[in-house]
């Protein structure tokens, strides 16, 4: 078969490119190696920047996100023994959304299927050829059968662990990279929320992370070691540490409730260069991680493939090819002043096994500037945000 665009990859990147070009009458195929259920339950992602709210409304897929997403417009860190609200609304004007990834995926797969859009799931055996042509394919497995794509162009949006990065042409690119040494630990619990707005807590036993998904389901992270199991920690330990790192003197008390889902997530920087070869382009975590600290994994991957959607509009409308050749110089501006901003949070944030006295008093140096200074909290409200 024939397609425009051969998008592989049905994250919040690829649907969202696919949906775009479908406003623009351009044609798309997206492949997806896990199930539809499986896509809509993973449990990722839940802030979402102003920008990509817009984006998500003014093409017509926002209403769920209005309606049952929470806007939240501060969020509190809390150190030596203190909270101190960053009042993100009062310092830029903007505000963010706490609305779950899959959420987002579930609207965008339906206003794929409502448009007649082809998702074409639970693919096997994905590989890109002719990438260095103008006839580039991708080759599959469908139903058991080997089945292929012929398209103008080939865009990469499937993950850390995908095809299409390995798959480009290996001369000339550069891997940017930093592995952290620790993991969050995150929980999913039945109770009402702890907070009306997150809060980022920083303290000697490590990193904590309050943050919500509905009135009756909130998301809390820890701070652990990478390599720990999930089986290792009895719910009864895990509120213990939650408390300890959470709670002051000031009575207020993290709510506990059923726990009904415990993962462990490692922690990277990394960005990988050139994102485009050719004809295919790479977007979001198939080019780009950041510890999710900064809540920017999400929102990157989103405005990768705005500028992905505008380069093809121009492509195909206007003839002009400019913006996409620009793609990885312009994707890159945005991505590596995420990428700070996510190193900037979690070296602030966490705790390092190896830190000298030195550095741990620096660190908290750094957070008593930050709430004290209403130059530098606007610098960090204006990167939460997105405001750049
Ligand atoms: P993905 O969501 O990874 O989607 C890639 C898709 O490609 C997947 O569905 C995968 O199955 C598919 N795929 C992979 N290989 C193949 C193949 N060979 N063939 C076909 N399909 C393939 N970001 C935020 O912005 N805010 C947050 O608050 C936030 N919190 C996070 C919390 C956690 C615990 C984690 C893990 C991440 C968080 N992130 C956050 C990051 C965010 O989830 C990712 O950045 C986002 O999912 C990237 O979207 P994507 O579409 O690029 O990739
Ligand atoms: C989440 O709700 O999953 C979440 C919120 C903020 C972050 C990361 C994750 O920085």
């Amino acid at each position: 078969m024939r397609t425009q665009v051969a998008i592989i990859g049905a994250g919040p990147a690829g649907l969202l490119l696919s949906h775009l070009l479908h406003l623009n009458g351009i044609d798309s195929v997206v492949l997806e190696s896990r199930s539809k259920a499986e896509i809509e339950s993973t449990i990722r992602a839940g802030v979402l920047e102003q920008g990509t709210m817009d984006i998500l409304n003014d093409s017509g897929v926002g209403a769920r996100m209005r309606a049952e997403g929470a806007l939240h417009h501060g969020f509190e860190l809390a150190f030596g023994g203190r909270r101190h609200r960053i009042d993100l609304h009062g310092l830029t004007g903007k505000a963010i959304t706490v609305y779950a990834q899959h959420e987002v995926i579930k609207d965008l797969v339906a206003a794929r299927v409502a448009a007649g859009g082809q998702l074409f799931f639970d693919v096997g055996h994905v590989a890109v050829s002719g990438a260095d042509t103008d006839k580039p394919a991708v080759t599959f497995v469908r139903d058991g059968q080997p089945a292929r794509i012929d398209a103008d162009f080939v865009v990469g949006c499937d993950g850390f662990h995908g095809v299409s990065r390995p798959g480009m042409p290996q001369q000339g690119r550069a891997d940017h990279q930093r592995v952290y040494p620790f993991g969050w630990f995150g929980i999913l619990v039945e109770a009402p929320p702890s907070s009306p707005e997150l809060i980022y807590a920083r303290h000697e036993r490590g990193f904590a992370l309050v943050s919500t998904r509905s009135p009756a389901v909130q998301r809390l992270y820890f701070q652990c070691d990478p390599r720990d199991s999930v089986d290792n920690w009895s719910d009864d330990r895990i509120w213990a540490e939650l408390h300890a790192r959470l709670e002051n003197h000031d009575g207020w008390r993290v709510q506990e409730g059923k726990i009904f889902q415990k993962n462990i997530i490692g922690m990277r920087s990394f960005v990988s260069t050139p994102m485009q070869s050719g004809r295919l382009f790479l977007a979001g975590d198939a080019a780009h991680i950041v510890p999710p600290t900064g809540a920017k994994g999400m929102n990157l991957a989103v405005s990768d493939v705005r500028l992905l959607a505008q380069g093809l509009e121009a492509f195909y409308k206007q003839g002009r090819p400019e913006r996409l050749e620009r793609y990885t110089e312009d994707a890159l501006k945005r991505v590596w002043r995420a990428e700070y901003f996510s190193w900037w949070m979690t070296s602030m944030l966490h705790t390092f096994g190896d830190a000298s006295s030195f550095q741990r008093e620096v660190q908290r140096a750094e957070l008593e500037n930050v709430v004290s200074s209403r130059a530098l909290a606007t610098a960090l409200a204006e990167n939460y945000v997105g405001a750049f």
